[in-house]
């Protein structure tokens, strides 16, 4: 076994190297969940679905589903000391590969919208570098809301702009995977993940002695059970398998390279604890400021780019700070990129025994090609519909509503049914020297009985057979 200090994501090497301690651990998987689903993702979502009602149920699933998925996963990583698909086959279990499969198709999924959101994202760094938002202080609150909605869908429905802003994207994801500078990209985004999270921090401390903060607080935490819809429930579901990255295998790899005496139980919890911390500050930032600026919580994809550039007028520095939050957020959004493109280049290097440079390109052009239909979201493409749905929705809600939880789904009755209990014992307490037993029985008790029965239950429930 290897040690390699620093080298917290390098995992398509070919020697098992191992992460160099337990807080490498922790950053590296933490540095994979956190992303746009925090800062984009979650606000949008707790918007449209109501508010408090669907982050309740939001953390049921992460307590229930989330994190014993995540520990199954590290189980299984760690045990075969493989990716995916290897994974299962050396466990004799060739049918459940299938999860490594599901894997890739779940990536480009995400990919193709995700390369586009994380375009808008580039985009805004731009302009709030060239000072398009430098006047905003000065502006009363309704024109105020008019001036950042305008630049919003000007971003969005450009003919040619959101696609140039989605081939950068595309091209720097590329660069860094081809020129192998992956390692300097992670360090710099260890050093602005906590740059981030204190600007998140500074914002929410400045949204809090807003007008509006009571109402915002009371629409992210009060629960209102009438709005827990069969579909809002998915959609919770959904969203935290998406966060934590797990259903596709992602953290059989990461699992893979954890060292023997990590306690993998508490990792999952703390990376769940904090990714879900990130996003309910990030929800406290943006919801006094929609109640203050009389906004829409349920607006949809733009929440969060109409709600940032204001509360950051109301903040002194508020133009240095905005540049500075978009730089942060497209850090973290590239490595999430990053994480998930890898997916699809190791499998077509591994399976098709295609070198890396073309895997790369290969990938990238499918991404590119397909997710051109989303780049759009009411222009060119946007139009076309599929099941009432436009093509980012589409992609968006197969790969968190299906995909990820039928992954999901397929580790637990893998784990809960298949293995054998003393295998897992074994694993989970480093061969009996932590003292966890009691947390590993609870463990198997919800991987095997309320985990699989929420998933399929939430799943008939949705389309509408219970
Ligand atoms: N969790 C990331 C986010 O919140 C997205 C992500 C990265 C992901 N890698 C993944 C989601 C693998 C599912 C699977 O932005």
């Amino acid at each position: 076994m290897f040690q390699i200090k620093n080298t917290t994501k390098n995992l398509v090497v070919e020697k098992r190297e191992t992460f160099s301690s337990g807080l490498a651990i922790f950053f590296a998987t933490l540095g994979s969940a956190v992303g746009l689903g925090n800062i984009w993702k979650f606000p949008t979502l707790v918007g449209m679905n109501g508010g408090g009602g669907f982050v309740f149920v939001y953390l049921i699933c992460i307590l229930l589903l989330g994190i014993p998925t995540m520990i199954s996963e590290f189980y299984i990583g760690r045990k075969t000391k493989s990716n995916a698909v290897g994974a299962f086959k050396k466990l004799n279990a060739n049918s459940f590969g299938i999860i490594g499969y599901l894997g890739v198709i779940a990536s480009l999924l995400i990919m193709f919208f995700y390369c586009v959101v994380a375009g808008w994202v580039y985009s805004y760094v731009f302009k709030s570098i060239r000072g398009d938002f430098k006047n905003l202080a000065n502006l009363p609150i309704g024109e105020a809301t008019n001036f950042v909605s305008n630049i919003y869908s000007n971003t969005i429905n450009g003919s040619i702009e959101p696609m140039i802003w989605q081939v950068i994207v595309l091209l720097v994801v590329g660069t860094i995977l081809i020129a192998g500078v992956k390692n300097g990209i992670e360090k710099t985004t260890k050093l602005l993940m906590p740059l981030l999270i204190s600007l998140i921090l500074i914002i929410c401390i400045r949204s809090l002695t807003l007008e509006g903060a009571s109402k915002g607080l009371n629409f992210l935490f009060s629960i209102d059970l009438s709005k827990l819809t069969p579909s809002v429930i998915l959609s919770a579901l959904g969203l935290s398998f998406f966060k934590l990255s797990v259903g596709m295998g992602t953290m059989i790899t990461y699992g893979s390279y954890f060292t023997e005496d990590n306690d993998m139980i508490k990792t999952s919890m703390r990376v769940a604890f904090s990714d879900t911390l990130v996003s309910i500050i990030i929800g406290m930032a943006i919801f006094p400021v929609v109640f203050t600026f009389n906004l829409e919580p349920g607006a949809g994809p733009g929440l969060l780019f109409n709600t940032i550039p204001l509360v950051f007028s109301k903040i002194p520095f508020g133009n240095i700070l905005l540049i500075a939050f978009f730089v942060f957020t497209s850090f973290a959004a590239t490595m999430s990129m990053l994480s998930m493109v890898e997916v699809p280049v190791t499998f077509l290097k591994e399976e098709y025994k295609i070198d890396r440079k073309k895997s790369v390109l290969i990938v990238l052009t499918i991404i590119f090609i397909i997710g051109l239909l989303t780049s759009h979201p009411s222009s060119i493409f946007g139009d076309i519909k599929l099941f009432g749905k436009s093509f980012f929705d589409l992609y968006d809600y197969i790969s968190s509503n299906l995909v990820l939880p039928i992954g999901g789904l397929l580790i637990a009755i893998y784990v809960g049914y298949k293995s054998k209990k003393d295998d897992i014992i074994n694993e989970l307490s480093n061969k009996s020297e932590l003292n966890n037993t009691k947390a590993i029985n609870l463990y198997l008790v919800i991987l095997k009985y309320l985990t699989p029965l929420l998933l399929i239950i939430v799943f008939l429930n949705s389309i509408g057979i219970i």
